[in-house]
């Protein structure tokens, strides 16, 4: 906890060598009562979830695998944009730690170079307008080698390691990320997402692409990324020139 700058996020940090995933240990302490700004970290797990109901790989000593409890008194409209958040908070740690800007692709996968550094699994228990608490879950491939990704993920997954030739505290990154988080999220309530969302315009990896959106259940729409809504939504231009808005989705091609 040496040298953390926040007031409540990572306040309450608790570690473990092994878990589950850390989502389900925070759901878990979210249903035991831990208030906002419980965090969870653990070195490896042995079930790490992603989107889509797909497995994460979570290589023991070689990234940062934690989940955060919240329990937002923002509307509906904030509350899906808390996912761009997150994103941005972690693109800017990640700058101020690396010296490097990554990219993010919508709706909060951060890429370098067309690789995955970083993925976000957010679960929440209520309803859009009274939240009892959400669980905002992060994975960063932090050292990483190229031998240290499963092969299937060899030429899609990349490192902060691979960014710089070095490696990494993990502990400094997620100091570093709390605080961006916070400030961010603190500020919401007084001043909305627009600089959240300006920062994820400025660093898109989606924006000016034809992108094809997997909707669920099989279902896609394709057309091109014209602009992020002040929600984090994602404005696409199909073929027939219509004007889509996707609130959340899955990009699965086109993007970076
Ligand atoms: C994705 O891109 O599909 C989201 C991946 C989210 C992975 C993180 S690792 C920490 C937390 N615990 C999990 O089981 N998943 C998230």
């Amino acid at each position: 906890k040496d040298g953390l700058r926040t007031e409540r996020f990572g306040r309450s940090l608790r570690y473990q060598f092994e878990t589950d995933s850390t989502n389900s240990w925070a759901r878990r302490q979210a249903e035991a009562g831990e208030p906002e700004g419980t965090v969870l970290v653990a070195e490896t797990q042995r079930q790490g979830r992603g989107r889509m109901g797909r497995a994460w790989s979570s290589t023991p000593g070689k990234g940062l695998w934690f989940s955060m409890i919240l329990r937002p008194r923002l509307s509906a409209a904030d509350l899906a944009g808390l996912m761009t958040l997150t994103a941005v908070s972690m693109a800017r740690a990640i700058a101020a730690v690396t010296g490097t800007a990554p990219d993010i692709k919508w709706p909060n996968d951060i890429l370098y170079r067309g690789r995955k550094l970083v993925g976000i699994l957010a679960e929440m228990k209520g309803e859009l307008d009274w939240v009892n608490y959400l669980v905002i879950g992060i994975g960063v491939n932090v050292n990483h080698e190229a031998a240290d990704f499963p092969p299937e993920l060899a030429d899609r997954a990349g490192s902060l390691r691979q960014i710089a030739g070095r490696n990494f505290s993990r502990a400094e990154l997620l100091r570093e990320f709390l605080a961006e988080f916070e400030r961010a999220y603190d500020d919401v309530p007084a001043n909305g997402l627009a600089a959240v969302i300006q920062y994820a315009r400025e660093h898109s990896a989606t924006l000016g692409r034809e992108v094809t959106v997997s909707q669920g259940f099989g279902r896609t729409i394709t057309g091109m990324a014209l602009d992020l809504a002040e929600d984090g939504s994602l404005l696409l231009r199909d073929h027939a020139g219509e004007l889509l808005r996707l609130s959340s989705g899955e990009l699965i091609a086109g993007a970076a």
